[in-house]
């Protein structure tokens, strides 16, 4: 495993056409087109969040690495059209994005190695082989404009399978003052916590902390029951 670089515009493979550019013609379910109405944020049911959930939120984060959005393994690069994740950074390179304001520290458990507090918001979901991403963004940062790869789901059900997975974001907190979470051409804010939303498989979507206080999510991932 080669180490970690933090990506700079000079790191771009030569003529690089952006990952985004390239799913607006693989993409049929979306019109990338910002000018359109749409209804990309579906709305959940609620999660009930107790305030031993929230205490926990508030310590845990600060044990939380610190993740930079524009830093890749050197040798992920070289297979980056087939690596959508690594192609969803690049592109936050293209488009501008540094270490210095693409920073978030973010954990992701399975349930078997999550407490009972974040069992009992996994279970609260109904997905299935469920995990979860416990997120902490900076005043200053941003989750840019990406799509999810569900690497961790992937490789924690040993599993290639996308169709029938989702993500379902839960603001842990009622929202504050510069905190804006985007999905498609929706723009959601004024959140009260508990509110929970999901998306289309595939759906651009980012997160923003231009207020004062942390920005907390819940990011859970698992199989949605069609049955
Ligand atoms: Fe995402």
């Amino acid at each position: 495993m080669s180490k970690s670089v933090n990506l700079k515009p000079s790191d771009l493979p030569k003529g690089y056409k952006s990952h985004l550019s390239m799913m607006k013609e693989r993409d049929s379910s979306w019109h990338f087109d910002p000018s359109i109405k749409d209804h990309s944020a579906i709305k959940l049911k609620d999660i009930k969040i107790s305030k031993d959930l929230q205490d926990f939120l508030l310590s845990y984060c600060e044990t939380i690495p610190v993740e930079i959005g524009t830093s890749a393994r050197k040798g992920d690069l070289e297979n980056y059209k087939s690596n959508t994740l690594i192609g969803n950074k690049l592109d936050h390179v293209f488009h501008g994005y540094t270490e210095h304001n693409s920073q978030m520290s973010y954990e992701r458990l399975s349930r078997e190695e999550s407490n009972p507090l974040l069992k009992n918001v996994i279970d609260q979901t109904n997905l299935k082989n469920a995990s979860i991403g416990i997120i902490k963004v900076s005043p200053g940062h941003v989750i840019p404009w990406h799509y999810d790869s569900y690497v961790f789901y992937k490789k924690t059900n040993n599993s290639k399978e996308e169709h029938n997975v989702e993500r379902h974001i839960v603001f842990p907190f009622s929202w504050h003052w510069g905190h804006i979470y985007q999905i498609g051409n929706n723009v959601i804010s004024n959140w009260e916590e508990g509110e929970c939303y999901t998306w289309p498989m595939f759906r651009y979507h980012l997160a923003v902390n231009a207020g004062v206080e942390n920005l907390y999510l819940l990011a859970i991932t698992g199989l949605r029951d069609d049955s």
